[in-house]
């Protein structure tokens, strides 16, 4: 695995769960001296437990050392991060195709290179003639193989995945490659096979679509709101119709991580160099931008206009929960907005401190819920995490006109009313 990041972690250590013997390869010292020290650089549930086993039984190893990973190995993952470009909105394939130079001068028999980065259709053909230019052809065959796996639960989706999508133009390699998952294939997941530019699709598509599923609902909320209508309502009745189904149909902030904001920007650019515009995902891009400036101007309407001086106080700060990713979190928007406001903030995470916000003035990391909500005059829910489902506001809350904005409708808004607290939420 080239990339011992979220994907590279997960699914070389699971791999190695497999039976098989892997080399993660980071270029990142820090990280592989963490690994080889015995501690994670990531959060992950479950993901220690499948590190330390294998890592113990010889058959998982961290290094910086890529050409010797690279000649051991019968296949290469390039795992490497695609962020959004600095330049336009399209993927930066810089580190992709830096590894893919790296490995080409090393290999010293014949690789199946597989790409499971998020690349864009036609990468596949620009790394294969890259290792062409070190390599001849009969000494290596690239492959695409998107990942899948959601933060949170990857451990779960990597042993039973709704699909594997291996996309290659060589069917003996597509064999190989339908083996090595073979345990998995056992257990019930579907593997599914085409060609190598449809694997990088299906990656896009997919993703671009759950976008768009989460931006629908929220667009809907937004109507609920103003017509009195429970949007959560709306959601079943939708989910129960078996062409729509109910997953990503929950309205919530708008949506962020480490995929959907930068692989929606990155397949309008190949839509509009191959001169199709896909305007859907354009709308799309557009609807979650505005939702961040929504969800900032209900804050203000809830605080009456007055956020300076007020306490506010964040629970969950990252994109979602069992995660200590903090990209494209709309935390990262809303918090220093409230604090430029002149907001006094507390927040409280799970998986700790941030460093996003250290050097914020007025914004400090609270050691629990408990500590974090007590002063408050504004409780924002930012993030599902299970611990925030069963908080006794009434016990906790010092102030008896603290308000409380559930951003992910955790809470039934008539137990709250009667409970006497002061509640909002969303599409409700
Ligand atoms: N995070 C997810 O949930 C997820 C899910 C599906 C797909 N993906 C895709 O997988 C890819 C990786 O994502 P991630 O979240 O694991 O990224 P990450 O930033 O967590 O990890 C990438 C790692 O690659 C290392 N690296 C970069 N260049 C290297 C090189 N030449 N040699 C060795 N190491 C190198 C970096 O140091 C880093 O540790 C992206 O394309 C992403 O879109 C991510």
């Amino acid at each position: 695995m080239i990339g011992a990041g979220y994907v590279g972690l997960v699914s070389g250590a699971c791999f190695a769960d497999l039976g098989n013997t892997v080399f993660c390869v980071d270029k990142d010292i820090k990280k592989i001296d963490m690994l080889n020290n015995g501690h994670l650089p990531i959060y992950e549930p479950g993901l220690s437990e499948v590190v330390n086993k294998n890592y113990l039984s010889n058959r998982l190893r961290f290094t910086t050392n890529l050409s010797l990973a690279v000649k051991e190995s019968d296949i290469i993952f390039i795992c490497v991060g695609t962020p959004s470009s600095k330049k336009n909105k399209s993927a930066d394939l810089q580190y992709v195709f830096k590894a893919a130079k790296e490995i080409s001068k090393y290999i010293n028999k014949f690789k199946i290179i597989v790409t499971k980065s998020t690349v864009p259709v036609s990468t596949g053909d620009k790394i294969e003639k890259i290792i062409l230019t070190k390599k001849g052809k009969k000494y290596f065959e690239v492959v695409s193989n998107p990942e899948f796996l959601r933060e949170g639960e990857a451990i779960r989706d990597f042993r039973f995945p709704d699909r594997i999508v291996v996309g290659s133009n060589n069917k003996k390699i597509t064999k190989k490659l339908e083996s090595l998952y073979e345990p998995l294939i056992r257990k019930g997941a579907t593997f599914f096979s085409t060609n190598r530019r449809g694997a990088e699709m299906i990656k896009y598509a997919s993703n671009a679509f759950l976008a768009t599923k989460i931006s629908f609902i929220n667009e809907i909320a937004n109507l609920c709101e103003k017509t009195e209508i429970n949007v959560d309502d709306i959601s079943i009745g939708m989910g129960l119709d078996k062409r729509i189904g109910g997953r990503f149909l929950r309205a919530g902030p708008a949506y962020g991580g480490s995929c959907f904001p930068k692989d929606t920007k990155a397949i309008t650019v190949t839509g509009d160099l191959y001169k199709t515009d896909l305007s859907i995902i354009k709308s799309v891009i557009k609807s979650n931008i505005n939702r961040k400036i929504l969800l900032m101007e209900r804050i203000k309407k809830i605080l009456l206009n007055k956020v300076k001086k007020k306490r506010i106080t964040v629970l969950g700060v990252t994109f979602k929960p069992n995660t200590d990713d903090m990209r494209q979190s709309s935390s990262l928007l809303m918090i220093p907005y409230l604090q430029n406001k002149g907001a006094i903030i507390k927040y409280y995470d799970p998986t700790g401190e941030k460093k996003e916000f250290s050097k914020l003035k007025n914004v400090y990391f609270s050691v629990d819920t408990r500590e974090a909500c007590k002063d408050a005059d504004l409780i924002i829910i930012h993030t599902e995490w299970d611990e925030f489902k069963t908080i006794d506001f009434k016990k906790i809350l010092k102030r008896k006109r603290a308000k409380i904005y559930d951003m992910r409708n955790l809470y039934n808004p008539i137990k709250m009313k009667n409970l006497g607290l002061l509640y909002y939420s969303i599409g409700r």
